[in-house]
């Protein structure tokens, strides 16, 4: 069986072709990905309405493009997913539009998918997928969750975020330095340079005993930073404050990992969502599973932030578990939140 898949949830558009056997891996046969992040950042974040422009734009020669890759033809789809939800309503609607029109063009049933199911079965891309129950730290710009995960589809949420996600904590941060939108890869590469210890920045609910989260105030006190340092701060001194920053956020997401690992039991962990991508946070995690005999699996680097690929994959579980909610083709509807 062969899934197409689509995302186009913000500013990413993903086309995806995957062959599912009965049992076993499934297996990527192409993908091809747009980044808007160039036509955004002149605005310093997402533009719903240039979003939804540039996907109608993009769609179409990305999919032809992952069907030559594949070496498929479209009468050769035998499903159609697409990211129905969350995400902006009108990039939503692009995607879906999309495969639903397709589908009906080829009588084919269409799979909507939750982007972040997408987001939580993407380390199963990589040769090393993890195995079930594991533990799911899901970081993205909108969202910040810990997660029990016993299979495809049973999902409890053990901890979250109260307030701003941490990918909004590094791009909100990230801003408040001067650092182009999305701000988290970008304060990344400044903390490079930084001394962590030159600031003494809130680790808000570390000690709750939860596995929850709060992020605004770390917000708050990283500007109340940037307004001390004046007009003209030093290189050093933004890569210091950026540096101190990244540390809080990490110290933050690792202490509460390991304390839903020891609260369900379970010993492996997944990361996925754009935050996952940081290269500290990958250190740490590493360094604080391998101490405890826990096992940690990633999503590759590349499949971490929005991609179709993961939209596929996570069809592509479904249908092999009998557990897609298989749609024929004609309406549809996006759930943006
Ligand atoms: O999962 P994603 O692509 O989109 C959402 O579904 O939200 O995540 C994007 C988020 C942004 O906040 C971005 O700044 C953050 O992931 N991000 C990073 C890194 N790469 C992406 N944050 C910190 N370090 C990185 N290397
Ligand atoms: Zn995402």
């Amino acid at each position: 069986m062969k899934v197409l898949g689509f995302e186009s949830s913000c500013d990413e558009t993903g086309v995806a072709l995957i062959e599912v056997p009965e049992r076993g891996a499934p297996k990527l046969l192409g993908q091809a990905l747009h980044s808007q992040i160039a036509m955004h950042q002149a605005y310093g974040g997402v533009v719903p309405e240039l979003a939804s422009r540039d996907h109608i734009r993009r769609v179409l020669p990305l999919t032809r493009e992952v069907l030559d890759q594949a070496g498929v033809a479209l009468n050769e789809i035998d499903v159609i997913a697409y990211t129905q939800g969350p995400g902006l309503a009108g990039a939503l609607l692009v995607g879906a539009g999309v495969a639903v029109s397709l589908a009906a063009a080829l009588g084919r049933p269409t799979l909507g998918i939750h982007h972040l199911e997408g987001h939580l079965l993407s380390p199963f891309l990589s040769a090393d997928a993890p195995e079930f129950p594991f533990v799911a730290l899901l970081v993205s710009g909108g969202h910040t969750q810990l997660m029990r995960v016993d299979e495809v589809g049973a999902y409890e949420i053990l901890g979250e975020t109260i307030d701003d996600a941490a990918g909004e904590a590094f791009d909100k941060s990230a801003k408040l330095l001067g650092l182009p939108y999305p701000g988290g890869p970008h304060l990344a590469r400044l903390a490079e340079q930084g001394d962590a210890t030159q600031f003494d920045l809130p680790r808000p609910l570390l000690h709750s005993g939860k596995p929850d989260f709060s992020f605004a105030g770390l917000k708050t006190a990283v500007l109340t930073q940037v307004k001390k340092l004046g007009d003209a701060p030093s290189e050093q001194q933004r890569a210091d404050l950026a540096a101190a920053t990244q540390a809080a956020i990490v110290e933050v997401l690792v202490k509460k990992s390991l304390l839903a690992l020891k609260q369900t039991g379970l010993k492996r962990l997944v990361v996925a969502g754009g935050v996952g991508a940081n290269s500290l946070l990958r250190q740490q995690l590493n360094t604080a599973c391998a101490k405890r005999q826990l096992r940690v699996h990633y999503p590759e680097l590349s499949l971490c932030t929005d991609n179709g690929a993961m939209i596929a994959m996570a069809a592509a579980l479904r249908l092999q578990r009998g557990m897609a909610d298989l749609q024929p083709a004609g309406g549809f509807e996006v759930r943006p939140r």
